[in-house]
């Protein structure tokens, strides 16, 4: 995700944006650069890559200057290029912004600003920001960044710079963090602690609709109307090492609890003011959609668990037969794949090779192939036929968990999108499932609350040799998931079966020592998942029942019972998927296994 820092002080400002964007290197980007206030005049330094080539371009060229503002780039819209590198700057070259988030509303935006004898660049959301603020500024850059981002659709943090106010960074953040670290006659805008601690302790924390005018002296805050605010301050403990980690103990916490904004952000601008479900991505027509008959997903380890979830949305909702397939069997297998299928690639890294290299087989079949990824520019973008980004940001920790869930949520826009194509649902229906699925942050979010409850039910599970997961419908990919978290990072034996399939042979494993986890979830099969707890404690497992809020009868049934609020059956794969994590995370965490860097396992799996 990209990074922001911002400074105005006696410092050379130029030393401070890269000790500060140093220390969100870890986030990822590629690509950064600066702007800095110098003597009347706005000096603008951009490089595609690491942050040392923007180093060293201001070693060669000296950027002087006591206020700027300085960005890593992880590209959302438009390719890692030095044209699409932040800061963006206006016509007259004397307003500069860096930005964080999306803005939902960009292609409008652009499209008015250019009627209106506006010169974009870039191709960027970013750069219209520049614009805006070009044409309400008025002798107040405050007053015009209010102005601005009352104009603004979807997730931001922006700080921003005006020749003509040489002395001020004026910064504005909605759904996107942004801090100030407060210094002794220096202020620190950035998105991220870790780029302030250099200097300061003391943290002002920016709220979602906030404007801050930044001094070197002063920071003032208002809302959008004017009216002022004091925003929450607070004085930081941590080290280094744990403000990157945003103050939990791993990467893999932190990006547990990055679910809820992940997934909003990969659900932005999905649905238009009249109801069409958006995936311009895909660059078919409605028409040409309306014609697939058959979908085809290939994808990996938890990348193929949202797969499988993804067939159960497509078939449910668009009711077009879809086969899920490991991308390591399909390249050898002689699949049935023609230039009637549509093949979806599910990876988050972008670089998986089997995965890539079942791209490349269904596109020699003459399919059309659309990859699912979370990284612009990786492999798979290259090599598919269209890409529909998931907008979770880096995910450092090895084990899957923000972008898993993410890749589901742009599932339940792709299998939203087909049926409306197919006309398999009417469009109520389409409408009242897109308010369920936009609430799904706020579920995750409140599932994250109660996250003590699930510790505590790990404590009792920490010297566990072997377990099993069961599911039924969309809870086996769930079950599946759950599984390979609790293996990959604790390095507990865990499989997964349909609850169905226990009597068929699994249930021979059972003993008091092998717990049994059940996404015993409400929908159409619940009774049969209660039947199937019911035999495995016939047996005598121990049962850590998923369960909905409200279902107390559960509790007769389960030793432990992790709840989830109640949405329908269709949407349950995200929340259900929760406590799974939390549960993995918390038993490995206790049996003092290292859970971001897991042993044997790499993040990008490039070899065969
Ligand atoms: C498990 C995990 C892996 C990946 C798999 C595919 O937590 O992360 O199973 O899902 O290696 O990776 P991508 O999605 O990058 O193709």
């Amino acid at each position: 995700m990209c990074g922001i820092v911002g400074y105005v002080g006696p410092r050379q400002a130029s030393d401070v944006l890269l000790g500060g964007l140093a220390r969100l290197e870890y986030r990822g980007y590629d690509s950064a650069g600066m702007a800095i206030v110098s003597d009347g005049n706005l000096e603008v330094g951009r490089r595609i890559g690491k942050l040392v080539n923007l180093r060293e371009a201001v070693a060669d060229t000296p950027m002087s200057g006591n206020v700027g503002i300085g960005h890593t780039r992880w590209a959302t819209h438009g390719k890692p290029t030095v044209e699409n590198a932040h800061p963006h700057v206006d016509c007259s070259g004397r307003i500069a912004v860096v930005h964080n988030g999306i803005i939902e509303n960009y292609v409008e935006l652009r499209a008015e600003l250019a009627a209106n004898g506006h010169i974009l660049l870039s191709e960027t959301d970013t750069e219209t920001v520049a614009h805006l603020v070009e044409s309400y500024f008025d002798g107040d850059l405050t007053e015009a960044v209010a102005k601005t981002i009352k104009r603004l659709e979807g997730a931001y943090a922006l700080a921003i710079v005006h020749l003509d106010e040489p002395d001020t960074i004026v910064a504005a953040r909605a759904d996107s963090p942004l801090i100030i670290g407060m210094g002794d006659g220096e202020n620190i805008v950035a998105s991220d602690i870790p780029a302030v601690l250099e200097y300061t302790r003391e943290i002002l924390v920016l709220e979602d609709g906030d404007i801050a005018t930044v001094t070197a002296g002063e920071v003032r805050v208002s809302d959008v109307s004017g009216a002022p605010r004091t925003p929450e301050t607070l004085h930081v403990e941590w080290n280094l090492d744990a403000a990157e980690k945003g103050g939990y103990d791993d990467f893999m916490l932190k990006e547990i609890h990055e679910q809820p904004r992940a997934i909003r952000e990969t659900l932005l601008g999905r649905m238009d003011a009249d109801g069409t479900v958006q995936l311009s991505e895909l660059q078919m027509s409605e028409a040409q959609l309306s014609l697939v008959d058959r979908v085809f997903i290939v994808a990996c380890g938890t990348s193929y668990h949202a797969a499988i979830i993804a067939k159960h949305l497509v078939e449910q909702w668009a009711r077009i037969p879809v086969e899920v397939d490991v991308s390591s069997e399909f390249r050898y297998r002689d699949p049935i794949v023609d230039d009637e299928t549509l093949v979806v690639a599910i990876t988050q890294s972008g670089e998986t090779t089997d995965t890539l290299a079942a791209v490349r087989e269904a596109r020699r079949r003459g399919a059309k192939v659309f990859a699912i990824t979370n990284v612009v520019g990786s492999r798979v973008t290259r090599e598919s036929d269209g890409v529909i980004y998931t907008h979770a940001g880096p995910e450092i920790g090895v084990a899957a968990t923000k972008t898993f869930t993410a890749q589901i949520a742009a599932l339940n826009v792709l299998a939203l999108k087909l049926a409306q194509a197919k006309g398999t649902l009417d469009q109520d229906r389409i409408e009242a499932l897109w308010a369920e699925i936009s609430t799904l942050p706020d579920i995750v979010e409140a599932i994250l609350a109660e996250e003590h409850e699930i510790e505590s039910c790990a404590r009792e599970y920490t010297d566990v040799v072997s377990s099993l997961f069961l599911g039924r419908g969309v809870g086996v990919p769930v079950a599946m998931e759950g599984a390979l978290k609790l293996k990959e990072i604790s390095y507990i034996h865990a499989e997964a079966y349909p609850a169905g399939e226990m009597k068929h042979g699994p249930i021979a494993l059972i003993t008091p020592e092998v717990p049994v986890v059940v996404v015993a979830t409400q929908g159409h099969t619940y009774e049969k998942v209660v039947s199937n707890i019911q035999e495995v404690r016939a047996r005598g497992a121990r049962v850590i029942a998923v369960a909905t809020h409200g279902d107390d009868e559960i509790r007769a049934h389960a030793e432990h019972v992790l709840y989830i609020p109640r949405t329908s059956e269709d949407i349950s794969a995200i929340p259900a998927t929760i406590p799974m994590q939390l549960l993995s995370y918390h038993i490995a965490k206790m049996r003092g296994c290292n859970v971001d860097q897991p042993r044997n396992l790499a993040k990008s799996v490039t070899v065969e």
